[in-house]
């Protein structure tokens, strides 16, 4: 049959196909077995590298805790959501909320509010008017020196000379130095004025910003693109000291740095060296250090950051935002300093807010960087925008010429002499505070300074009273102190209206606390378990809502704050 004789041929060429087919099979499945090997050893690698990590990084101990602490955590945050619970708790958060607008945003039949532009602009006589009404507004009396930090300025001749400079330069934009030569100049020259200040090093470098906020971001962002350009870094870290300024966690968020926050544990209140070496790993593009920090005016042992960051070829971050120009003249004005700067040979760069302690309008602050090796990182050029190619050198676009030349109007002024004179009053004031503090018999034996402060801020807790009840009698007073958290505190961070004010806030300070000691007194007397009968703001938000375990009614509150600035 002609058929049948065909037929084994192509079984054997069906089987002979179908084995080609099988071995091909085979072939796929061994690769599919290969593949599933490689991604399941990696992922192995991948996750006893990071329990590795986590394991240098924390101890055994550590990382029990964090978990410990993360489910206390989640089991709370399930706890607030329970039906009963969740309403209680949304009805006390709103409540709160309301007080607050009442007492922000004005309201009432007599108030007026301007909610749409105004058909016909108003008259010039009638926007004074008004601008002169809404200067006056009921307020906590900063002019007075009632006021922790917040205003910076140099006083009244200096603040005059700002407006002047202001007037020249107001509709100027570094954005076209072409146009505006002059704004370019002075800007140029205040960098190079601050980099004067801080030891810098033949190469330096810095730009200008809005802030100390938008200073740390860039220092952040440039750490970030350097580690990723340079080594590949994509999931990038950062150690803090838990001091730090909030602003390198806002810059963790958003630029998506994986956080690892140490210790600053008493009695010096700096940053453990120890814990920040067991941290690093081949992630970490950042450390950071403080001179001085924000909450306790302590200045971080940044010798011993820079010795870390030199051996182990990292960046180093110096925020001297704060410490701004009273830092690099403490020696000169004679009080004890410490060293912080390009001098250490691992400070790769530092942030200093020429709106703070440098006395120029607020907006105004600089990052250096110890070379354009860092700096360059922190650019953003677009080369192929239809709208031409762009750069800019931090986050805004247009800027502010008349902030340039207020700052740089304030800084020739006071020149190097007007700083050090402006530091002997500041520290030496804070000084005063914290020597009344230390020594004072009516205050001594119930408030405790925090560490060794050396610049501007002096910070102190209480063992014995409700340090949060202090904040808020002195806020009935007229003050307004700062209030701290873990541990309870408050502080003064002293400025030119604070100097001349700094005797009667320690009067006042003495009256609160023996007030507050007879209240404690009587408290034990009456044998009552809880502190005082009626909790002020500061002890409300501190003392009962910031010590559960889930801070979730906090951020309630803190949103509803936001929202409330922008209520009309
Ligand atoms: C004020 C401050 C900053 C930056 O704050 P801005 O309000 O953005 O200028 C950063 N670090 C410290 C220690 C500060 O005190
Ligand atoms: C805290 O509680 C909130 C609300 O109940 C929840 O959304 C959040 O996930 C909790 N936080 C943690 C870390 O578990
Ligand atoms: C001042 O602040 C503006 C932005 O607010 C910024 O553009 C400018 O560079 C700053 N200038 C100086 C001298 O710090």
């Amino acid at each position: 049959m002609p058929g049948s004789s065909r037929l084994p041929i192509s079984l054997r060429e069906v089987s002979a196909r179908k084995s080609s087919a099988q071995v091909r099979l085979a072939n796929l499945g061994l690769n599919l077995d290969v593949i599933r090997n490689v991604v399941f050893i990696l992922f192995l690698i991948r996750w006893t590298r990071k329990l590795f990590y986590q394991l240098k990084g924390r101890g055994i101990g550590g990382s029990v805790f964090d978990l410990y602490a993360y489910i206390r955590h989640a089991l709370y945050g399930v706890f607030l959501r329970l039906p009963g619970v969740r309403t209680k708790v949304q009805s006390q958060v709103s409540e709160s909320i309301l007080k607050l607008e009442r007492k922000l945003v004005p309201s009432g039949p007599g108030v007026e509010r301007t909610i749409t532009l105004p058909k016909d602009g108003w008259s010039t006589e009638q926007v004074r008017k008004a601008l002169a009404d809404l200067e006056g507004m009921e307020h906590t009396r900063w002019e007075d020196g009632r006021v922790s930090g917040a205003v910076y300025h140099g006083g009244e001749e200096l603040l005059k000379l700002q407006e002047e400079a202001f007037g020249k330069f107001l509709v100027s934009n570094p954005i076209h130095p072409d146009v505006f030569p002059g704004v370019r100049k002075m800007e140029a020259e205040v960098v190079a004025m601050v980099l004067s200040l801080f030891n810098a090093p033949e190469g330096a470098v810095g730009v200008t910003t809005s802030g100390g906020t938008e200073s740390i971001l860039m220092a952040c962002l440039s750490a970030r693109n350097k580690a990723y350009s340079e080594r590949g870094v994509t999931e990038p870290e950062m150690i803090l000291p838990e001091t730090a300024h909030t602003a390198f966690r806002k810059a963790g968020e958003y630029f998506k740095i994986k956080i690892h926050l140490v210790a600053c544990k008493a009695p010096a209140y700096k940053v453990d060296l120890r814990a920040v070496s067991r941290l690093v790993n081949p992630n970490t593009v950042l450390l950071v250090g403080s001179a001085p920090n924000f909450p306790h005016g302590i200045i971080d042992d940044i010798p011993g950051l820079s010795r870390i960051a030199h051996k182990k070829k990292l960046p180093l971050h110096v925020d001297c935002c704060l410490g701004s120009f009273l830092i690099p003249l403490l020696t000169k004005a004679g009080f004890e300093s410490e060293p912080f700067d390009f001098k250490l040979k691992g400070v790769t760069s530092i942030s200093c807010d020429t709106h703070k302690y440098g006395f120029a309008p607020k907006g105004n602050s600089t990052v250096l960087y110890r070379s354009d090796d860092y700096r360059k990182y922190q650019y953003f050029i677009s080369p192929d925008w239809p709208g031409g190619v762009y750069a800019s050198p931090s986050i805004a676009g247009s800027r502010p010429g008349a902030l340039i030349a207020g700052c740089w109007a304030s800084l020739v002024r006071q020149g190097e002499n007007g700083y050090i004179s402006a530091c002997h009053k500041i520290v030496g004031t804070m000084k005063k505070i914290e020597g009344a503090i230390r020594e004072m018999p009516e205050l001594c034996t119930d408030l405790k300074v925090i560490g060794r402060p050396l610049v501007s801020v002096v910070a102190f807790h209480s063992p014995t009273l409700d340090i949060y009840d202090i904040a808020d009698a002195m806020g009935e007073k007229g003050w307004h102190l700062n209030a701290l958290q873990s541990p309870p505190a408050i502080h003064v961070a002293v400025t030119i209206p604070i100097v001349a004010a700094a005797d009667k806030l320690i009067v006042d300070l003495v009256e609160v606390t023996e007030e507050a000691r007879e209240r404690e007194r009587k408290r034990i007397a009456e044998g009552r378990g809880h502190k005082g009968p009626v909790k002020g703001d500061t002890a409300a938000l501190y003392g009962v809502a910031g010590s559960l375990p889930n801070k979730s009614v906090v951020v309630d509150l803190a949103k509803g704050f936001l929202d409330t600035l922008y209520k009309a």
